[in-house]
């Protein structure tokens, strides 16, 4: 069953840029805002060492980890090759102008 929850507007999270929705007691959530304002959640941590996927740099639909590079896609959390490994994705939606986590 969804459980959709609004955690901002579409604006406050900057463009190329994320925004961390804290959980207690469960992994943060990084919710991403591309170029063309689709957004996308993962568990911020990267698969590598659990480098901090929010702060990373965003290029199309894929972050690049702030602590050793590698690139993660948002839209299912897959490590780009040759890395590999899986951040958990979290279910979001835009609906006019907010986004919601199903959390
Ligand atoms: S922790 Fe992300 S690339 Fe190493």
């Amino acid at each position: 069953m969804s459980n959709w929850t609004k955690i901002a507007n579409l604006e406050d999270i900057p463009r190329l840029g994320s925004r961390v929705v804290k959980r207690n007691g469960q992994a943060d959530i990084a919710v991403f805002r591309t170029e063309d304002d689709q957004v996308f959640a993962l568990h911020d941590k990267c698969p590598h060492k659990n480098g901090p996927l929010s702060q990373g740099i965003v290029h199309g639909h894929k972050v690049t980890c702030p602590l050793h590079g590698w690139n993660i896609q948002l839209a299912d959390g897959n490590a780009i090759a040759p890395d590999e490994g899986h951040a958990p994705c979290v279910a979001v939606k835009l609906e006019n102008g907010e986004v919601f986590l199903d959390v």
